[in-house]
């Protein structure tokens, strides 16, 4: 039986977490704190104070995750840790903070991918069955991503401009909505009556790429010309509008890769998983088309650190460990 204790650190973007994960799939604990309240008057995460702010919080983080979990840290067998995509000077707290640690207790450290860890959060909370189709749909990712076997990665679409939650975030400033706005994007589209129709950007007929940088203009125009006019605009149908284009394009690339790779399995995965109207498409979609849908619930969508734990096992599993001298990724290929 694997009883294996992994502490996983999470502090690629303006959240600082830490878990404590047994045998790849019992969360005993799983700290996140958010860094919202500080970024949101300036409308988005400012790098610089995102790493201050994981400086300040990281230690404390990662004892609560600790004593949460009950063990101390003589029982844990490795430290995990995102190694990137993510900013740069976030990502440096984490990994300075796994590697003293792993140094101190003498301990295997272990470098992981940040869509890694969002794909197998789903095996968390499910049983993940190969081959299968990731929709990995984040503030910094939209990608479409086939597994043949156990963490075998195959990027077969991604954005080629904006994310999706970039584009989510972006909409919800032009409509003066906090940040992060997805959430309130969100909550307008499922209040409205009307929809105001807009475009869907499906690239080349083959292609499982995504663009939603053309919407995002399409919705500026809408707002600007409402305004040039002098007319009351109708937020929460706008909202609707861009919501459903965005979900359109979504859904049916997805399950289009799940039927050409022969998929067992779609996973919906990343912050904007958190969507209602993606998440109640998706599920009519896939019960229709007889597909198995696998979501984690809203905790374990947006970044967190058990995530990291559970992809982190699988490299754990094969002795896939990094050397003290890893570097933060920024671009870290999957
Ligand atoms: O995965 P995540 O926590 O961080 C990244 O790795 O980027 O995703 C955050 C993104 C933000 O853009 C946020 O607006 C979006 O997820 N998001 C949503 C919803 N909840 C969070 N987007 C649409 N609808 C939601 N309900
Ligand atoms: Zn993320």
């Amino acid at each position: 039986f694997d009883h294996s204790l992994i502490l996983a650190i999470e502090t690629s973007c303006d959240e600082t977490s830490a878990s404590v994960i047994r045998g790849g799939k019992h969360i005993l604990s799983n700290v996140v704190s958010s860094q919202i309240d500080v970024h949101v008057r300036f409308g988005g995460v400012v790098p610089e104070i995102a790493s201050r702010k994981h400086v300040e919080t990281i230690t404390l983080i990662m004892e609560q995750a600790v004593r949460e979990a009950g063990c101390s840290l003589r029982d844990l067998s490795a430290i995990a840790v995102t190694q990137g995509p993510g900013l740069v000077g976030a990502l440096l707290v984490g990994i300075v903070a796994a590697k003293s640690l792993a140094m101190a207790l003498d301990i295997p450290l272990i470098g992981t991918h940040h869509i890694a860890g969002h794909i197998y959060a789903n095996e968390l909370v499910h049983e993940m069955n190969y081959p299968c189709m990731a929709l990995v749909v984040s503030g910094g990712h939209t990608e479409l991503v086939l597994l043949e076997s156990e963490g075998e990665f195959r990027v077969v679409g991604r954005t080629r401009d904006d994310a999706v939650g970039e584009a989510y975030d972006k909409v919800a400033r032009a409509l003066q909505l906090p940040y992060p706005g997805g959430p309130h994007i969100d909550k307008l589209a499922a209040g409205a009556e009307n929809a105001i129709e807009l475009p869907r950007a499906w690239l080349e007929p083959d292609s499982y790429d995504f663009s939603f940088s053309g919407l995002k203009s399409a919705v500026l125009a809408v707002i600007n010309q409402t305004r040039m006019k002098g007319l009351e605009l109708d937020e929460a149908a706008l909202a609707r509008g861009f919501q459903e284009s965005v979900i359109d394009v979504l859904v049916t690339k997805a399950l289009r890769a799940v039927r050409q790779y022969g998929a067992k399995q779609l996973l919906l995965c990343g912050g904007v998983a958190a969507n209602r109207g993606l998440r109640t498409a998706l599920t009519s979609r896939c019960e229709a088309e007889g597909i198995e849908l696998l979501i984690p619930p809203g905790g374990l969508c947006t970044d967190n650190a058990a995530m990291i734990g559970a992809a982190a096992h699988l490299k754990l599993k094969r002795s896939q460990f990094s050397n003290l001298d890893m570097k933060a990724d920024p671009g870290l290929p999957l």
